[in-house]
């Protein structure tokens, strides 16, 4: 009985909105190329369209969750409706065969990139920039589970997949459930365009306030290899979020959301994306890096063979300062960054180069295989050195969480370093081939999918 009331209670609420309201309805013109949305024209009608209104009609029963998010969302608000973005054009490939038995407006689940390029352009070309949007061509090309197949399927669609992006596929019409599905920052969408919006502004409500806190990117910028959200809360910046964040203003218009009045310590959004005083907002994560600290080999962003980023690092580091200018000294600002990089030439110099030397003459003297990566412990121990602790040592010392810099970072590498020495010592000694490890059944397809 109370479920039926609530589902009516969400019915008259959305009707009330989408009767009342001034609204935007979109012309569909088909553009010359074929599969392209054209830019959508807006011209002021009032009432939802008819198949617009039989859309929410029919789902406030089905799914209230889905109504209620988009009922309380600023495109409800403006009257963008499901089928804005739900409709299936001509070209669509994911079209649902079987809700044609619920409504003859044809629909697709999929809401790519493209779709909502139709009425934010520039936020989906800057985010087809990003290494966001391109990151699965490049784990591809280089990371060893894949390339070299040490994890299977399911262990890459609930893991690696999940956070990276899947090739949404389609079988029979109907979309694979190995692939979907899936809202990860590189997805491969059947119109071939590149991402998924809602890994940050989760549907229905798409809100910008969200991704404005640092929650909406910890589902994946966390853990052992790349904590950022760990080394947030821990720095200065995050114990002030912690403390006061519920007092901001989390919903200023973009560009106008500012430091100092509404907030008054930065979060990821605010460094990484946000527009703070004349550097402007931006939906391409590469931008603002002077560095590649998750890389083996710390180098510049446009030297990082796999891709080479098309910005220059001596413009984005004073972009990056800019941010931190609305409310450091100049000082206090350069002070940070001198330390920051001298930390990432200690870690590269230090440890990373002369491991790296040790390792590679045991491969030259065959006393390691390189047949297979990480099935000797060795190997393992490499991979952790570079991918764990000493990601963990760059990413505290840049966004200032000394016990990630220290106990998980630099403390970490030397200790790793001191058993690794003994170890190949040990090796070199006997003269005798490190031993291979084989896990049985865990193997993967290594072939490079499409893009
Ligand atoms: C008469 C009820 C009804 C109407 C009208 C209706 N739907 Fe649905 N819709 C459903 C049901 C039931 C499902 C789940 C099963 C299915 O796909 O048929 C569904 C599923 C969906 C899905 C998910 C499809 C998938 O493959 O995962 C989307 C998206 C969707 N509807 C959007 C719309 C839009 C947009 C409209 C308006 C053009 C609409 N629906 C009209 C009942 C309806
Ligand atoms: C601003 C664009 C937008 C609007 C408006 C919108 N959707 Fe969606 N919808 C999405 C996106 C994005 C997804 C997730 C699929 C994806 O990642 O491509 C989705 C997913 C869905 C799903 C499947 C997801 C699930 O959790 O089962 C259903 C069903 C659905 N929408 C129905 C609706 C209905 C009904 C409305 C109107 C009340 C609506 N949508 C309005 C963008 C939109
Ligand atoms: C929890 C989400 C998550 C999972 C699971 C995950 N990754 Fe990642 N991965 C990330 C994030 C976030 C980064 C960015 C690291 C950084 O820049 O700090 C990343 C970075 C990478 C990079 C470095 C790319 C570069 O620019 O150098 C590779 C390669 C990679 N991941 C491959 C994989 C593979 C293969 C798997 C599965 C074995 C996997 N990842 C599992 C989130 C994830
Ligand atoms: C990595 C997380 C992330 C992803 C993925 C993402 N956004 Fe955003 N988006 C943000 C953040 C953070 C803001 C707020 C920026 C600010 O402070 O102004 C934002 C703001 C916006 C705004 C509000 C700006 C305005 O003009 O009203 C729109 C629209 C938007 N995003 C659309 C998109 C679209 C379309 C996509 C997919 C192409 C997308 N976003 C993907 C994080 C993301
Ligand atoms: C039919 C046009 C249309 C489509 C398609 C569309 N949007 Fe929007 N969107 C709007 C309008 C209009 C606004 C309100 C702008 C404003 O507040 O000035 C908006 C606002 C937003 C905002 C800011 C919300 C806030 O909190 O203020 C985000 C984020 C956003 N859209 C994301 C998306 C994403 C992601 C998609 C695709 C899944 C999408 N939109 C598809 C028209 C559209
Ligand atoms: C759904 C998972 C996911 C979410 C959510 C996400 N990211 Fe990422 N992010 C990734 C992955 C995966 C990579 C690694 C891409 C690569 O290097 O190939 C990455 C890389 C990055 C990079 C490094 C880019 C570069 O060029 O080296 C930055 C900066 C970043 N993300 C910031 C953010 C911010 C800020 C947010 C939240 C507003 C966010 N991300 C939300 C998965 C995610
Ligand atoms: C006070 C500003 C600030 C905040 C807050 C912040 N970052 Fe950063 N971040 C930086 C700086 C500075 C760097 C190093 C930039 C460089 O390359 O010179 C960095 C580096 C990174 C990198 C490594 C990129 C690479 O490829 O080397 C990722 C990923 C990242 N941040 C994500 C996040 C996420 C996610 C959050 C929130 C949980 C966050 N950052 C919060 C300033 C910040
Ligand atoms: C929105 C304002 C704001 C922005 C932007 C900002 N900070 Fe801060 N920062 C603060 C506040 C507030 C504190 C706490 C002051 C205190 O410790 O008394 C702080 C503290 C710090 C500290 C001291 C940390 C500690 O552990 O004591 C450093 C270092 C720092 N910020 C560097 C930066 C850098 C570098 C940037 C840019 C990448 C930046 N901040 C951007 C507001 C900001």
């Amino acid at each position: 009985m109370k479920q039926l009331l609530k589902k009516a209670l969400i019915f008259l609420f959305v009707f009330g909105v989408s009767v009342v309201l001034v609204r935007f309805i979109a012309n569909y013109e088909t553009s010359a190329e074929e599969g392209f949305p054209s830019l959508k024209t807006y011209k002021v009608e009032r009432g939802l369209s008819d198949d617009a209104k039989k859309c929410i009609e029919c789902h406030a029963v089905e799914n209230p969750g889905i109504v209620a998010d988009w009922a309380n969302s600023r495109h409800a608000h403006v009257n963008v409706s499901c089928l804005d973005c739900h409709a299936a054009s001509a070209a669509d490939k994911d079209i649902s065969k079987k809700h044609l038995n619920n409504i003859d407006t044809k629909i697709s689940a999929v809401v790519s990139p493209k779709d909502c390029s139709r009425c934010h352009q520039a936020e989906a070309e800057e985010y087809s920039l990003s290494k966001h949007a391109n990151t699965l061509e490049l784990i591809w090309k280089i990371d060893p589970w894949l390339n070299h197949g040490m994890n299977n399927e399911l262990e890459r669609a609930t893991g690696c997949i999940y956070c990276h992006g899947s090739i949404v596929k389609l079988e029979d019409g109907k979309l694979d459930s190995m692939t979907w599905p899936n809202v990860g920052v590189g997805r491969i969408n059947t119109d071939g365009s590149k991402g998924s919006c809602s890994s940050c502004h989760t549907k229905h409500l798409f809100s910008k306030a969200e991704a404005r806190k640092p929650e909406a990117c910890a589902q994946c910028h966390l853990g052992p290899d790349h904590p950022q959200i760990e080394i947030y809360y821990e720095s200065k910046h995050g114990a002030i979020y912690k403390a006061e964040g519920d007092k901001w203003k989390w919903d200023s218009a973009p560009g106008t959301w500012t430091a100092g009045v509404d907030y008054r310590a930065p979060t990821c959004s605010t460094c990484h994306m946000s527009g703070v005083g004349d550097v402007p907002t931006t939906h391409d994560v590469t931008e603002r890096l002077a560095w590649e600290t998750q890389a083996p080999l710390t180098v510049r962003p446009d030297k990082f063979k796999p891709w080479p980023a098309k910005t220059d690092w001596k413009e984005e580091r004073e972009k990056m300062k800019k941010v931190c200018l609305e409310c450091h000294s100049p000082s206090w600002t350069d002070g940070h960054f001198v330390r920051f990089d001298k930390t990432v030439e200690n870690y590269n110099e230090v440890y990373y180069k002369p491991m790296k030397k040790r390792i590679d003459d045991l491969y030259e003297k065959k006393l390691l295989s390189k047949e297979k990566n990480l099935d000797e412990k060795l190997e393992i121990d490499m991979y952790e050195l570079w991918h764990h602790e000493g990601r963990r040592a760059r990413f505290g010392a840049a966004m200032m969480a000394p016990d990630y810099a220290w106990w998980h970072g630099f403390y970490e590498l030397k200790k790793r370093c001191m058993e690794m020495d003994e170890e190949i010592d040990k090796i070199l000694e006997e003269n005798k081939p490190a031993k291979v490890f084989d896990v049985k059944g865990t193997g993967g397809d290594t072939t490079k999918p499409k893009f």
